[in-house]
């Protein structure tokens, strides 16, 4: 069965450490045959949650601001596998992550709940200068127990400070690994 993988890449970096991670888990996803959107959040104009409780899931655009967060309701409302891809910023994922996140949760209100469960799964990519990934995998697991997602894996790429330096290590192979995997 062709499966639909969304990838919420948080990196500031195009060239950076997690993109080239999201590079080979897509390279392995596609090689599954299954189809893979990527969006470069630090690219888009993705506005911080106001908490204001007025979201409504049913509608095209479930949360009342209107910026591209419209490119991805629709994208993670249809796909199986939505993929968390953030380099390590102060011991968690980075801020443009946290905020399309946050954003989702405009799908959870109103008319019904259509992010939590419906069958969907995770994985998380992530790229570091150390390896202190502990609080970002606590936050990913509380996630995905409070979303009801399946959590499919982890890449936790220590040891890259420069884009680039993870080139020709073992983490971008355990990614096309995990990608090929679904
Ligand atoms: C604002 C900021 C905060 C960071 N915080 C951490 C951190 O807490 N732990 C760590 O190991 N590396 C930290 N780093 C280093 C990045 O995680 C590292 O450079 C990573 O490879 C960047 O990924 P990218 O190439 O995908 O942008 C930080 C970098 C920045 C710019």
């Amino acid at each position: 069965m062709c499966k639909k993988i969304v990838i919420l890449n948080g990196s500031p970096r195009p060239k950076g450490n997690t993109s080239a991670l999201a590079k080979a888990f897509k390279e392995g996803v596609e090689s599954a045959g299954h189809t893979v959107t990527e969006f470069f959040l630090g690219a888009m104009d993705i506005h911080g949650c106001k908490g204001c409780f007025g979201g409504h899931s049913s509608r095209d655009c479930p949360c009342v601001q209107q910026d591209d967060m419209m490119q991805i309701y629709p994208a993670v409302k249809a796909c199986d596998v939505v993929v968390l891809a953030s380099p390590l910023y102060y011991w968690t994922i980075s801020g443009p992550l946290k905020t399309a996140l946050d954003r989702l949760f405009a799908l959870e209100e109103g008319d019904g709940n259509l992010l939590r469960g419906n069958g969907k799964s995770a994985a998380l990519l992530m790229a570091a200068e150390g390896h202190g990934f502990g609080d970002a995998v606590a936050y990913y697991d509380h996630l995905l127990e409070h979303l009801r997602w399946k959590n499919l894996g982890h890449v936790l790429a220590g040891g890259n400070m420069d884009a680039g330096d993870i080139q020709g290590k073992v983490e971008l192979q355990q990614a096309y690994d995990l990608g090929k995997s679904l």
